[in-house]
């Protein structure tokens, strides 16, 4: 039976990242005993330029029908004017939203080979395996009321509400705490309760759900202004960080660089059992180096892995795919976002063909 795909290579260097991933799926398909049925369309600003929206109701319905979704990136200076409700940002946040893709998994993984292209001191940040869940359809990003109101006296007010219930809570928590007990049993959860009442009731919640079903991982509460901190000072003491939306965004690009570069880092969103996954680098559109050959495909090579794990069930390749990954770290090979001494500079293209290679020698 084959996997049905929907590609989404979207804007700026998403089409050149993405170029890489069908490699990955044509030697999954010719080697790898795998069969995919795949389609392809716009998001972003590419489909603000073909038909006035960042993401059409074709595309989004089409997208139901498909096991996994993968995406490149969105946005660029080029759309900036648009209207704010069509920005290419609002239809990743559609997609997100209509396909309750509530839980959204950012591993943060230091590869053996890159431990020198972290900021941070090697001995800090040598063998760290983090797993952000941050929530993804709930929090500021969708609260109402929300808008900018003309006050009539020069003054304006703009508005952004932080909402979140029971369900909601629970939901994210359940994700989290499942994935803790498969890795190394521990969550963190992070809010400001001490600040906000939606922070006080994320945190009952999430002790009632430990309580409730999973009072044998080890439950953490913390104020995600501490754990911006601690994620520096000393990030291998977290497993699994649970958090809402908006700490989630920014913590996740935080722990992102710990690992060196946004260009390696992963992301998985899920939603209910039966609904499609979606999976994207974590990294942006970067129009900077559009291109140029410059972007560095593994962060969505590592997003395949990721669709191939949770929404494929084939685990098995996805560990095969991870594995070529650190092997082409290994032996120096390099985009110039990872470049280190003595190592060997390649472009997003020579990057795939170096993984293929690596894939045949598994
Ligand atoms: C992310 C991005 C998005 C977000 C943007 C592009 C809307 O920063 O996936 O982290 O804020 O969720
Ligand atoms: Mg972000």
């Amino acid at each position: 039976m084959a996997h049905k795909l929907m590609i989404l290579p979207g804007d700026g260097i998403g089409p050149e990242v993405m170029a890489e991933v069908r490699k990955v799926l044509g030697w999954l398909e010719s080697d790898g005993g795998l069969n995919f049925d795949t389609s392809e369309d716009l998001i972003g600003g590419a489909a603000i330029d073909a038909h006035g929206t960042s993401l059409s109701d074709e595309t989004l319905e089409k997208c139901r029908g498909v096991d996994a979704i993968l995406l490149g990136a969105v946005g660029g200076p080029k759309w900036t004017d648009v209207d704010y409700n069509i920005r290419p940002e609002a239809g990743l946040l559609k997609l997100r939203k209509e396909l309750d893709l509530f839980a959204n998994l950012r591993p943060a993984i230091v590869f053996d080979a890159l431990v020198d292209a972290s900021s941070l001191k090697p001995e800090i940040v040598k063998g760290l395996d983090i797993l952000i869940v941050r929530e993804l359809t709930g929090g500021v990003y969708f609260g109402e009321p929300r808008g900018i109101e003309d006050l009539g006296n020069g003054e304006r007010r703009g508005v952004n509400t932080q909402v979140y219930t029971t369900s909601e809570i629970k939901r994210l928590g359940r994700v989290a705490f499942d994935l803790a007990r498969k890795r190394s049993n521990k969550v963190t959860s992070c809010e400001k309760a001490n600040v906000m009442e939606s922070g006080m009731l994320w945190r009952e919640e999430i002790t009632a759900l430990h309580k409730e079903e999973f009072s044998d991982v080890t439950l953490e509460h913390m104020y995600a202004d501490n754990c911006a901190m601690q994620l520096l000072r000393d990030p291998s003491q977290f497993d699994v960080i649970a958090t809402d939306n908006l700490f989630g965004d920014i913590l996740s690009d935080e722990a992102a660089m710990l690992t060196g570069s946004l260009g390696m880092l992963p992301s998985a969103s899920l939603g209910n059992p039966g609904a499609p996954g979606l999976y994207e680098p974590v990294h942006g559109s970067a129009p900077d180096i559009a291109g140029q050959g410059k972007a560095n495909p593994l962060a969505t090579i590592l997003s395949l892995a990721m669709a191939l794990r949770y929404s494929l069930d084939q685990g098995t390749i996805a560990d095969q795919l991870e594995q070529a990954v650190q092997n082409i770290l290994n032996d120096g090979t390099r985009t110039p976002d990872i470049m280190a001494d003595g190592c060997r500079e390649v472009s997003t293209s020579a990057m795939g063909d170096a993984l293929i290679d690596a894939l045949n020698k598994i």
